[in-house]
């Protein structure tokens, strides 16, 4: 019996010194120490020794329990450990892999256009105002001392919305808007979406401006032209030919459009298809703010005066960058936005 003892520590430890994993641990323990297992059965037949033997031979059985208990706690442990280490050999990351790099797009060009126009009004002290793109009739028209039967209100220009609303036509009625809940003085741009009924290559019928006007006592056709040509320079270079030239819109008296030397022929005109040959390209209109305009906001225009001005945001983008569709800014290819 004692040799037998001997022969089954000795096959259990050199079946731990092969078992790599939890399990394979477990399998030993089970088969030696188990219900069923060799060491059990030895345990189980210590009836059958003599009474003179069973001391002796019971503390043996119990060292070689106790050794086995202990060998296979060991190998547990190294077992875990191998594990461990496999996993982590197999979860490892190189890190010096290079990464999958996400694209990113960038701003639309008429949103870097509109952010660079509107860093210069805010630089030269402009604050920003918002209004809806759909307008009533009379922030769109009346209040902009619109006559009645203006062109502009023909159904060939306004987009009409039911219930008496249309598609602001233009920035201006933010100016309206602006004028009724402040008190001047203030300078204020805007900018956002207008709409038109037209479309053609240099028309489309959702399009951009950006809407300026500073009220206050003692401003002047000076300031207007002072501080225009302020921003256009910085926009289209410090030494840019500038000029205004009259014209008229029915929110402001006297009006103008400002022209800034072509850069297609460097303002020789000829046979340039930029300027049409007249050395000029109009960017801009503008204009000192009509009396009944501040008549309809309730401001006394002996009091106060001011200069507006509108500029259309997919034309001066077209001119930045050469573009010849004012279309391409709302088709969506990329192979077009991607050049910005
Ligand atoms: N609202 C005009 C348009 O859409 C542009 C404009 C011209 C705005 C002169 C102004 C201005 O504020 O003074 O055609």
């Amino acid at each position: 019996m004692k040799q037998e003892l001997e022969e089954i520590r000795a096959a259990a430890i050199a079946a731990l010194a092969s078992a790599a994993t939890e399990d394979a641990v477990e399998d030993v323990r089970v088969n030696y120490l188990g219900r069923k297992g060799r060491l059990t059965g030895v345990l189980r037949g210590m009836r059958d020794v003599s009474p003179d033997e069973r001391p002796l031979m019971g503390a043996l059985v119990n060292r070689i329990k106790d050794e086995v208990e202990s060998a296979i706690a060991e190998a547990l442990t190294k077992a875990r450990a191998i594990e461990r280490s496999r996993r982590v050999e197999s979860e490892r990351i190189d890190v010096s892999v290079p990464g999958r790099r996400a694209i990113l797009g960038h701003a639309h060009p008429l949103t870097q256009v509109t952010r660079e126009l509107v860093d210069v009004f805010v630089g030269l002290g402009f604050s920003v105002a918002e209004g809806p793109e759909i307008e009533d009739d009379y922030h769109n028209f009346e209040a902009l001392n619109f006559p009645h039967d203006h062109p502009a209100r023909d159904m060939q220009d306004t987009l009409f919305v039911e219930g008496g609303w249309v598609m602001r036509t233009h920035t201006s009625p933010v100016q309206i808007r602006v004028m009724e809940s402040e008190q001047p003085p203030f300078m204020v741009i805007a900018t956002g979406a207008t709409y038109r009924h037209d479309s053609d290559a240099t028309h489309s019928p959702m399009f951009h401006q950006i809407e300026g006007f500073m009220v206050d006592r003692g401003v002047t056709f000076a300031d207007l032209k002072g501080v225009l040509t302020r921003a256009v320079r910085e926009l289209f270079g410090a030494d840019r030919a500038v000029r205004l030239r009259p014209s008229f819109f029915p929110f402001t008296e006297p009006s103008a459009e400002l022209d800034i030397g072509c850069f297609g022929c460097g303002g020789r005109g000829g046979a340039c298809r930029l300027c049409k040959g007249t050395g000029w390209i109009e960017v801009l209109g503008s204009g000192m703010i009509d009396p009944n305009v501040f008549r309809a906001v309730g401001y006394d225009p002996e009091e106060y005066s001011g200069f507006a001005f509108g500029i259309g945001i997919e034309r001066i983008a077209m001119l930045k960058y050469q573009i010849d569709d004012i279309r391409r800014f709302f088709a969506n290819d990329l192979r077009f936005l991607k050049q910005f």
